[in-house]
């Protein structure tokens, strides 16, 4: 189907999980085919290594880092400050720095597997501004996060547009939380013009922005688009094309999302521990059935629930399947709200496609919306799933991000028309 034809629903309906659709199609793919995650730009272009003693190195370094490395049946993982579906890790960050002392005015793509900064585009009279804010300059920062979609179609098929944008949403979360512990002002932008700056950046159709964060002072002056185009640097080593996935890209870049006021919210983390809790955030892989307490399972709903610093919003409202938290009848809520007691834990773990997590856990989250922009809404989703995982690890408890589970049947089960976006567990 054409792009002009698809919306945001369609792509929805188009890649939900059934039980028939996974037993059809299990996703099975051969590991030592798996595309390169990092992204690097070729040798001739300048580099600025990070340095962590440098405040404004640290504060970019942490929303995109390695935290941990392991080498498994000889194959190397390198997990990162963010977490990813299947640890395919399709998104990219690139930065414009304007005025900023210490850094020639461009924009850089941030290399990850060599924690430096490369010098793609030196700024004149244009920049980033006029795709985003136009009429606007920026002296600061402007991040935007990309998906190198192959990364994750490669195993996910057509329901990696899910992910890539899941994914994105993750980032942006890292993202807030450096801005936070480097304090730093920031705003999420969701309603840009994409389509322009994907060509103008070089990305063929291999690469597409999904959203972007400004950190810095705007001021009323208008910004060229850029003067020159950037050549097509590939962000794997081998690409395999996904119409669906270029077509649904397209489709949910149109629709503006619903707006909102700009709210920026207050948090009152201890800042070292918090750093610490950036750099060991990790998956579960398994839950002990234990139960967690009513006092800190309150605390990490009231921050999750924050305002988050955007214009452009889609509202995400979290069913909570309480299993064992000390305290609160077990049982489907609706936010606070019980609207139906029981033992549900099999029951989760069967929409969660019989994984173990969704069934361990002392809660499993489901996040659900009405949305205008689809693209918009699982970004949000994955940027409260950053939060859910960030502020459960801070205190003690632990978490997962669910991107597999059965569709329709989830949404029946919670009795809600919205469609469900993403699950998490969280417990002991
Ligand atoms: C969007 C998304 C969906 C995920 N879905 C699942 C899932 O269905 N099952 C699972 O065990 N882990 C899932 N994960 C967790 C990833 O496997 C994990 O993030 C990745 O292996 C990297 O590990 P780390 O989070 O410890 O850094 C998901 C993560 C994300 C961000």
């Amino acid at each position: 189907m054409p792009h002009s034809k698809l919306s945001g629903k369609l792509v929805h309906e188009a890649t939900k999980h059934s039980y028939l659709s996974v037993q059809m199609n299990p996703n099975y793919v051969d590991a030592s085919t798996q595309p390169r995650a990092f992204k690097v730009y070729p040798q001739f272009y300048r580099r600025l290594q990070l340095n962590s003693n440098n405040s404004t190195h640290a504060f970019i370094k942490l929303t995109s880092t390695i935290t941990f490395e392991k080498i498994y049946k000889n194959v190397p993982y390198q997990l990162r400050v963010n977490p990813s579906a299947g640890a395919l890790y399709p998104t990219e960050v690139y930065i414009q720095i304007r005025d900023v002392d210490g850094f020639i005015n461009g924009i850089y793509h941030l290399e990850i597997e060599n924690n430096c900064l490369t010098l793609i585009y030196e700024l004149g009279d244009d920049g980033l501004e006029s795709y985003i804010l136009p009429n606007n300059r920026i002296n600061g920062f402007i991040f935007l996060v990309s998906s190198v979609y192959h990364r994750s179609s490669w195993k996910y098929q057509d329901r990696s547009i899910r992910y890539c944008f899941l994914d994105s949403g993750h980032h942006l979360g890292s993202i807030a939380a450096s801005a936070y512990l480097h304090e730093k002002n920031i705003k999420l932008i969701f309603d840009f013009d994409k389509l322009s700056l994907n060509a103008d950046l070089g990305f063929e159709n291999k690469e597409f922005i999904s959203s972007c964060v400004i950190s810095g002072e705007v001021q009323a002056k208008p910004v060229r688009r850029l003067r020159l185009s950037i050549p097509f640097v590939c962000g794997t080593d081998y690409f395999q094309v996904n119409q669906f996935v270029e077509d649904a890209y397209k489709a949910t870049s149109m629709q503006p999302s619903h707006q909102q006021k700009l709210d920026h919210p207050q948090f009152n983390f201890h800042r070292q521990r918090f750093l610490e809790n950036v750099w060991n955030r990790r998956s579960i892989r398994r839950f002990q059935k234990q139960s967690i307490s009513q006092e800190i399972y309150w605390r990490i709903w009231e921050n999750i629930h924050k305002p988050i610093p955007t214009e452009n919003i889609e509202e995400i409202e979290i069913y909570a399947v309480v299993h064992r938290v000390e305290g609160i009848i077990p049982g489907i809520y609706n936010g606070r709200n019980l609207i139906q007691s029981g033992e549900f834990p099999e029951k989760t773990g069967y929409l969660c496609i019989n994984q173990a997590l969704a069934k361990d856990c002392a809660v499993t989250l489901f996040f659900v919306s009405d949305y205008k922009n689809y693209q918009t809404a699982l970004q949000l989703a994955g940027f409260i799933g950053q939060r859910v995982y960030l502020f459960s690890n801070y205190w003690g408890i632990d978490c997962s991000g669910i991107g597999a589970f059965y569709d329709d049947e989830a949404q029946e089960f919670l009795r809600t028309n919205k469609d469900v976006l993403y699950v998490m567990a969280i417990g002991k």
